[in-house]
């Protein structure tokens, strides 16, 4: 199954004008906005969708991300996945042909055909010893990151991850890339998606499945750095980071969101192909690599 990567999630949210708040400051231009919905993207077209909830029917279960949309690289693999997953569980389209279902663990999954569209990198100014300089005669800008390239990976809590992921290797065609120890972790990608994961399910024994968190790559640290720092300043929470994981090797800044989970400012994360040799980490703390947690007093007024 060649699919692409996962390429933009449905969220209901109880605050749709905070939500937007959050999403214009992290970096997402906003490409819709009604008084109930609102859309944001990146700049390949990955998107978050938001929609308003109304809170006198709020059932909790439609709090969060709601739907997980996959890119595939044509219609005949759209076909091949409608086929393969009408096996055994209800498959609806809708009048544009996406393919509507659900995975092991209950999460709304949809495919399409990629939607994802490329663009011209922006111009890193790092400086790197031995090379010619990347800036000269100018300061790195704490104002200055964004907007994000594109959204990478998925992560979701899992009571049973080897039995979660199994769906997309078995069935979806994904490859497994790293793995926690005693079924704490596994991470995979999409056969077309070149980077360290595109999903990640993370052990949580004795609670249902839910969403964790959902991350945009940005062109490098400057914009997780800076980027980070506008979140904080504009009264956000930071959950972890900033920081640098060993599983992926990516930069990282985890914000708590309105989706419900976290979201992840992410740059430079492992690219892998098939020659990828995966590694068992001993535990989440193995793989988490460094990271500072934020203080307070130390942030710029
Ligand atoms: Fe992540």
């Amino acid at each position: 199954m060649d699919i692409t990567g996962i390429e933009s999630v449905v969220a209901g949210v109880a605050d749709l004008a905070e939500a937007r708040r959050f999403f214009e400051i992290y970096g997402l231009a906003e490409t819709e906005a009604e008084a109930n919905k609102a859309r944001f993207e990146a700049t390949d077209g990955s998107s978050v969708v938001l929609r308003q909830l109304d809170h006198s029917s709020l059932p909790p279960a439609d709090q969060g991300v709601q739907l997980a949309i996959w890119g595939v690289a044509g219609e005949a693999e759209l076909e091949r996945v409608a086929a393969e997953l009408g096996r055994d569980r209800p498959v609806t389209r809708d009048a544009d042909g996406m393919v509507t279902s659900h995975d092991d663990d209950g999460h709304g999954i949809a495919f399409r055909v990629t939607k994802r569209r490329p663009f011209a990198a922006r111009k890193v100014g790092l400086n790197v010893a031995g090379l010619p300089p990347g800036r000269i005669n100018t300061r790195a800008d704490f104002d200055d990151h964004g907007p994000a390239c594109g959204m990478g990976h998925i992560v979701y809590w899992s009571p049973d991850p080897e039995r979660s992921n199994r769906f997309y290797v078995e069935r979806l065609g994904f490859r497994t890339t790293d793995r926690f120890e005693g079924n704490g972790g596994v991470f995979s990608r999409a056969v077309g998606h070149k980077e360290h994961h595109s999903i990640f399910f993370l052990g949580r024994p004795g609670q249902p499945p839910a969403f964790q968190h959902l991350e945009f790559g940005f062109p490098d640290v400057q914009d997780v750095i800076a980027g980070g720092h506008k979140l904080l300043k504009a009264g956000f929470v930071s959950r972890m980071g900033p920081g640098r994981h060993e599983a992926g090797s990516n930069w990282f800044w985890y914000f708590d969101s309105p989706l419900g989970g976290a979201v992840e400012l992410s740059a430079d994360i492992d690219i892998v192909d098939d020659d990828w040799v995966p590694k068992v980490w001993a535990s989440m703390r193995d793989a988490a690599g460094w990271h500072t947690s934020f203080l307070p007093e130390r942030s710029r007024p």
